[in-house]
């Protein structure tokens, strides 16, 4: 079994599982899974400018204050998918939060994931997004077209009810658009954040 999921594992996850009683286990995972595992792992503390600066040839991930766990867990999934450079949620929710580790398959242990829970406008500079141009995507933008995403970016995103705050808006240096349908006001922000990553993968030379 490890050998087809995990073959990089294989030789050292046996010697690295425990079997525990019920209620050691109940302790240990707020989440308790159907499978009756669960991995330990340790977070590790991601700093803003470790994330802005990753020299990854890839954009990064910057959601405005998301309030649903399972978002924020689908974006990190979709983001390690496409091999963004990372991402960056503010606001109260911390994307660590066990909700969105499950909703994430435990991928945010393959990129870059840190929490801000305020946006500093001393990011509102070029220099310091480690020179990622700040690109809002947001359905008042101008049309997304396959190679309008520069390389690193730092992609913006709007929480689900709110959008993006206006100072986000004013501060990025173009605004891109998801073409839907008339009648239609807005995607989910997972699924907004999986279309421009892979609009800028797809497009890739
Ligand atoms: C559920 S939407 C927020 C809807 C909000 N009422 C608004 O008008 O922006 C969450 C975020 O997903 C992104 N989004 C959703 N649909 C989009 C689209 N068609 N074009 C660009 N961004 C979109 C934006 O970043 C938005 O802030």
């Amino acid at each position: 079994m490890t050998a087809a999921l995990a073959p990089d594992l294989a030789g050292t996850l046996d010697s690295n599982i425990t079997v525990v009683p019920p209620q050691v286990f109940r302790q240990l995972s707020p989440v308790l899974p159907a499978t009756g595992v669960i991995a330990i792992a340790q977070r590790p503390q991601t700093s803003l400018p470790e994330v802005f600066n990753n020299p990854a040839p890839a954009p990064l991930v910057l959601l405005e204050n998301p309030r649903s766990h399972g978002n924020l867990g689908a974006v990190v999934r979709v983001a390690a998918a496409v091999g963004a450079a990372g991402v960056i949620a503010t606001g109260e929710h911390d994307p660590w939060h066990p909700s969105a580790l499950v909703g994430a398959a435990g991928l945010h242990f393959a990129l870059p994931v840190a929490w801000a829970e305020q946006w500093g406008k001393e990011w509102a500079g070029s220099a310091e997004r480690g020179g990622r141009p700040l690109v809002a995507i947001d359905p008042a933008g101008a049309p997304l077209q396959p190679g309008l995403i520069p390389e690193r970016a730092a992609l913006a995103f709007g929480s689900e009810r709110e959008g993006l705050s206006r100072e986000l808006r004013a501060a990025a240096d173009c605004c891109l658009a998801i073409p839907m349908q008339p009648g239609v006001s807005s995607l989910n922000l997972a699924t907004a954040v999986a279309v421009a990553l892979y609009a800028w993968r797809l497009a890739r030379p």
